[in-house]
């Protein structure tokens, strides 16, 4: 029989472990609080749970479920379950959902990525470096006309990637069309200028008849990348872009994890939620720095690169995962970054990355396409073995964004 397995972290209060357990499975499933008249013993033989591991000492508990209790590609109705009601039950303290085994029949009924990181490296035409890529500053503010200026300074600073900030979307100032009819232009025009493709990654984060909307228009306009940011969003919207098939690569901004990943005793596991994304079909998402502004260490963040690009991850901290031939995806590198960082930064996450640093190319003393080519210069620094200090001697951009950043 199929089953699938969900690893929790858990301590129970004010009743024992086992009997918490027995509560955690019977409202994960096809329980509740009390015995019921309507569950036959049949019901309960093929679809109750069980307990395949418990650990007072860590505290861990994996549960097998069988895979009947569930619908095949859908997420939101997993975490329902899995990561629904029992996470505000009084029979614990804290609860976690670390990880999830899934059997091949619940894999195959999703798509993957599309393009996965080799996907997107075709489309760039770049073989083996990180990419590189900014976050349009300030976040929200800029018209079309000056986000695009802006983007046009990234791209021909050497930058392969251009995205919206998590938060903007279409507002007074800058409304969507607007924003993407300009930027795809300069992306056209760094095509004539310089002959290189880059990417503009376009922020469909909305009400989902909007983001599709918005994805169309993108596609209309000849875009590439489209964004969304996948916790605010929702499962849902991500399932219901993937469902599009459209040829264009999913950029999934993770903004609002922290909301339910943050704690080491409560919520969901950023790995876990990185495994429902790459199950989803995300092509790019962003998995944390270990170096940069945000939270999580680089443990955490090899683990989370593991499960969305390795075929196969062993059974290590958490349960091992066949993915059964879904496409890896590019891990993405964001927040806090500047030059000094992207030595640090691919050494940790070696090439199949994307670097992306907003403040750390908009804030260079001497503009964006300084900033950007202060980046490429770290980056070209860092591939041919060459410390930046030294670098910097021929490199002016570099020389004064380490004079800024130290
Ligand atoms: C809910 O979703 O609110 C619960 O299923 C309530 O069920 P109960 O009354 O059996 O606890
Ligand atoms: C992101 O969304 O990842 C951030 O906008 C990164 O911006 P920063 O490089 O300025 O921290
Ligand atoms: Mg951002």
């Amino acid at each position: 029989m199929d089953e699938l397995i969900a690893k929790y972290y858990f301590e129970p209060c004010g009743v024992s472990a086992t009997k918490a357990t027995r509560q955690i499975m019977a409202e994960s499933s096809i329980g509740t609080w009390t015995d019921i008249q309507t569950l036959t013993a049949k019901m309960r033989k093929h679809l109750g749970p069980r307990t395949v591991q418990y650990s007072k000492k860590t505290k861990t508990l994996q549960i097998a479920y069988p895979l009947n209790l569930f619908e095949l590609g859908n997420v939101p109705q997993l975490l329902s379950a899995l990561a629904g009601n029992i996470f505000g039950m009084k029979i614990i303290n804290n609860l976690r959902l670390v990880d999830i085994k899934l059997p091949k029949n619940y894999v195959k009924s999703f798509r993957g990525p599309r393009f996965g990181f080799k996907g997107v490296r075709k489309i760039l035409g770049i073989k083996k470096r990180p990419l590189l890529g900014t976050i349009i500053k300030p976040k929200v503010g800029l018209r079309p006309k000056e986000f695009a200026a802006v983007a046009y300074e990234a791209y021909s600073g050497g930058l392969d990637f251009v995205k919206d900030d998590e938060n903007l979307t279409s507002l007074k100032f800058c409304k969507f069309e607007d924003r993407v009819v300009k930027t795809l232009e300069t992306v056209d025009r760094i095509k004539e200028e310089q002959g290189r493709t880059v990417l503009y990654a376009a922020n469909v984060t909305a009400p989902s008849r909007l983001m599709i909307k918005r994805a169309d228009f993108v596609r209309a306009h000849g875009g590439k990348c489209i964004m969304l940011d996948i916790l605010t969003a929702g499962f849902s919207a991500l399932q219901e872009l993937r469902a599009q098939n459209y040829k264009m690569v999913i950029h999934a901004h993770r903004a609002g994890h922290a909301a339910v990943t943050r704690s080491r005793r409560h919520g969901i596991s950023m790995y876990m939620i990185a495994k429902l994304a790459r199950l989803i079909g995300a092509d790019q998402l962003h998995i944390g720095t270990a170096v940069g502004k945000m939270e999580g260490s680089k443990q955490d963040v090899m683990l989370i690169k593991d499960v969305i690009q390795r075929q196969h991850v062993a059974a290590g901290v958490y349960l091992s995962q066949d993915w059964y031939g879904l496409r890896p995806v590019f891990a993405v590198a964001s927040g806090g970054l500047y030059p000094s960082l992207v030595p640090e930064v691919v050494k940790i996450m070696g090439n199949d990355i994307v670097i992306q640093a907003g403040g750390g190319v908009h804030g260079h003393p001497d503009g964006t396409g300084a900033g950007a080519r202060a980046m490429r210069q770290a980056l070209d620094a860092t591939l041919s073995g060459t410390p930046l200090n030294k670098y910097a001697r021929t490199h002016n951009e570099l020389k004064e964004a380490l004079k800024k950043w130290r």
